[in-house]
């Protein structure tokens, strides 16, 4: 094997911030720029007892991949012979370690022992004189049986030692600030206000972990985690990790990552080995019980578990932290991997069947989902689904929890509020609907299994709204090719026919047509050559392209009307619509892949031009509105040349930015004059443009001073 190479520090100026390069949602994979190199995201800091080592850091580095650990600055402290070592040799050289090294200030200890000697201040004057790139205040543990009053002292104590250790801590270490506040969700939110918000000197928390929570994890009691989770997320600042203290169970990784956790640390590899135990990313396997491994692993390839059985103590111990440690590491590899293909939703979906805890927990998140509450919780809710991208390519497996997954709630929700019947018809009249026609008991493409009977039934009653029922609820004909629906998969019986009178005419009040008479038909027949088909499927194109732009670019469909007034098109080989003109000019292209819609910078310019709400700014208030307009970036003055050239717009450079961005959605980027400069997609939430300080915030598709040279 070829040995790793020492990390390339981070730049300076870059300690300590956090980019995010992928997100799912809340889910997101990012880098934590330290002294000893970047820090990918979602991750897992292996637990080092200086004075047991399981497993070599120096291996974990080399053959493990690890680019950061934790260890305990409380026991090198107390351990004098350690303690000196440290200080004069540095963190990295003691423990034989290149990557960053994070360290944990002895209030865990203070939690097991019920105190601890050393001061908040000199624990921190400890940690920065090891040279430790992440330190840890020391916070006061929040215990879930501790009172109100109590657990309330916990919050505020944390919180006014907040500021000395920053200022302790100086310009070198970066800091955990933790979250604490036992089960009580306002705690929570209040401990996240107080310890987002404290400074030195300008400084503040690198990261902030939640912390309490080893309890909790112990006893199982995961809603009330989860719980604590959002309502903690909900009043952080969005550019700072979140670390899961003490968490290290694979099973948890799905649904803590889908909710934003970005950290986890445990020595739970090496303790479960002690203990002749497997960990799997479904649960927790004993030694003693089992023939044939559970799981693979380089560790114990070529081996059976009896062998491993009447191993030395010490040799198995090692050997099986080995394996836990490997599939802790597979485990988070397929997350972040699922963040990339926009499948961790799922994946915690499969996860939470591995244990009734974790189910009943899961259980409650998708009410949350589907009701959101009032406070904390609730609104991190809503980001959560507001902030994932409503567009997948591929499949979306038809299962019975699909209604719940944030992408369908989202784009469900867009459908719901955004989507409007056609304000005028094939044959040019204007007026309201005189029927709804319902395609039933077809599958995917639509556009050929009911195009027959779409353009016969029109050709009758042009003011008919076409509507067409899916298994996940109807739509109307125009998102035929939009994903998810178009991609729905399962046997061919789910396209059966499944909502009685009652539920059709409760679906299509949602749409205001319920007192519309109503024809429901399962196409039969193949398309047939009819004499008005041309100027009907004009119509219809021209539907989708409206209609696309008020659910994904939230363009008012009055608006829409006017750009695709004597719209043409040209269609591929297999007859889809490729690139849509306005006024003889590329205005978009809907994507084949997911039914979304690429804009051109001439499409862009105008859906600029039709946007007449105040330039975004971050601080000020925007009004509510279905329609706000094209989502808008506003960069500052210096960044205008490059990206107006094409280059990606960067955190950093940001003045503003509309509410209604979504990431994976078209957005434009203007100057503070509504000048466009160029149009792209966002990674990042408007939110999170006006906290983040590093990478891309959004993805250029072409600059607009690309086109005038
Ligand atoms: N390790 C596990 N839980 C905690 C916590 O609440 N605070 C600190 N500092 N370390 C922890």
């Amino acid at each position: 094997m070829v040995a790793r190479n020492e990390p390339e520090p981070c730049r300076e100026q870059d300690w300590g911030l956090f980019e995010i390069t992928k997100r799912d949602g809340a889910a997101r994979i990012g880098r934590l720029h330290s002294k000893h190199g970047p820090i990918t995201t979602p991750m897992l800091l292996p637990v080092i007892n200086p004075n047991i080592r399981t497993i070599e850091p120096r291996e974990m580095w080399e053959k493990y991949g690890i680019e950061a650990l934790i260890t305990n600055s409380y026991v090198i402290w107390k351990h004098e012979d350690l303690r000196t070592q440290a200080l004069s040799e540095g963190i990295h050289s003691l423990l034989d370690f290149p990557g960053a090294v994070v360290t944990d200030s002895g209030t865990f200890q203070s939690y097991v022992y019920g105190d601890v000697e050393v001061g908040p201040e000199e624990i921190v004057a400890f940690q920065r004189d090891m040279g430790v790139d992440i330190g840890t205040m020391l916070d006061v543990f929040g215990r879930p049986d501790m009172t109100r009053e109590e657990l309330e002292g916990a919050v505020e104590e944390t919180a006014n030692r907040a500021k000395p250790s920053l200022s302790v801590a100086g310009s070198e270490m970066l800091l955990n600030g933790p979250i604490q506040g036992g089960t009580h969700a306002d705690l929570r939110t209040r401990s996240s206000l107080l310890m987002g918000s404290s400074e030195s000197e300008g400084r503040g928390f690198a990261v902030h972990p939640i912390g309490g929570i080893v309890p909790l994890m112990e006893q199982q009691r995961y809603r009330e985690l989860f719980e604590i989770l959002l309502a903690s997320k909900s009043s952080l600042p969005p550019d700072r990790p979140v670390h899961f203290f003490g968490c290290g169970h694979p099973l948890l990784f799905p649904m803590a990552i889908a909710l934003g956790v970005d950290m986890f640390d445990s020595a739970a590899y090496a303790i479960f080995a002690r203990d002749d135990r497997l960990l799997t990313p479904e649960g927790t396997v004993k030694l003693g019980d089992i023939q044939e491994w559970p799981f693979h692993s380089h560790a114990l390839f070529g081996i059976t578990p009896q062998i491993v059985r009447e191993m030395e103590k010490d040799e198995r111990s090692i050997i099986l932290a080995k394996h836990n440690l490997e599939v802790t590491q597979a485990e988070l590899a397929r997350c972040r991997e699922a963040i990339r293909n926009g499948t961790i939703w799922e994946l915690a979906e499969k996860r939470s069947h591995a244990s009734p805890y974790l189910r009943e927990a899961f259980v409650w998140l998708q009410e949350q989902l589907d009701d959101p509450d009032d406070g904390p919780v609730g609104d991190s809710v809503l980001q959560i689904i507001a902030s994932t991208n409503p567009l997948r390519r591929g499949g979306e497996g038809l299962g019975e929890e699909i209604d719940f997954r944030p992408h369908i709630l989202h784009i469900q929700a867009l459908l719901a509020t955004r989507w409007r019947v056609p304000g005028s018809w094939w044959d040019s009249t204007s007026g309201p609907p005189e029927r709804v026609l319902l395609i039933e008991g077809a599958p995917p493409p639509w556009r050929i299994s009911a195009l027959g009977p779409v353009i016969e039934q029109l050709a009758e009653e042009p003011r008919t709204v076409v509507m067409i029922s899916t298994p996940i609820g109807l739509i109307p004909f125009s998102l035929e090719d939009l994903s998810p629906w178009c991609h729905l998969t399962g046997p061919d019986g789910i396209w059966d026919p499944i909502f009685d009178d009652l539920e059709v005419i409760e679906a299509l009040d949602e749409f205001g047509l319920s007192k519309t008479p109503l024809v429901r038909i399962i196409p039969r027949e193949e398309a047939e050559e009819h004499p008005e088909a041309a100027g009907v499927r004009e119509w219809l194109d021209r539907c989708s392209v409206v209609d696309k732009l008020a659910l994904l670019c939230a363009i008012n469909p009055s608006d829409g009307c006017k750009i695709t007034d004597e719209m043409t098109s040209r269609r591929s080989r297999t007859d889809r619509v490729v690139n849509v003109n306005s006024g003889g000019k590329h205005i978009l292209s809907p994507r084949l892949t997911d039914g979304g819609i690429s804009l051109t910078t001439h499409g862009a310019s105008v859906a600029n031009e039709l946007n007449s709400s105040p330039i975004p700014e971050f601080g000020s208030s925007e009004e509510g509105s279905d329609f706000p307009g094209i989502p808008r970036v506003c960069i500052i003055d210096d960044a205008i040349p490059f990206v107006g050239n094409g280059r990606n717009v960067m955190h950093g450079y940001i003045s503003g930015a509309d509410s209604h961005l979504t990431p994976g959605q078209p957005c434009i980027v203007v100057d503070s004059n509504g000048a466009l400069v160029a149009h792209g997609t966002p990674i990042t939430t408007h939110l999170e443009m006006s906290f983040l300080r590093k990478g891309v915030a959004v993805k250029v598709r072409e600059g607009a001073m690309k086109q005038d040279q």
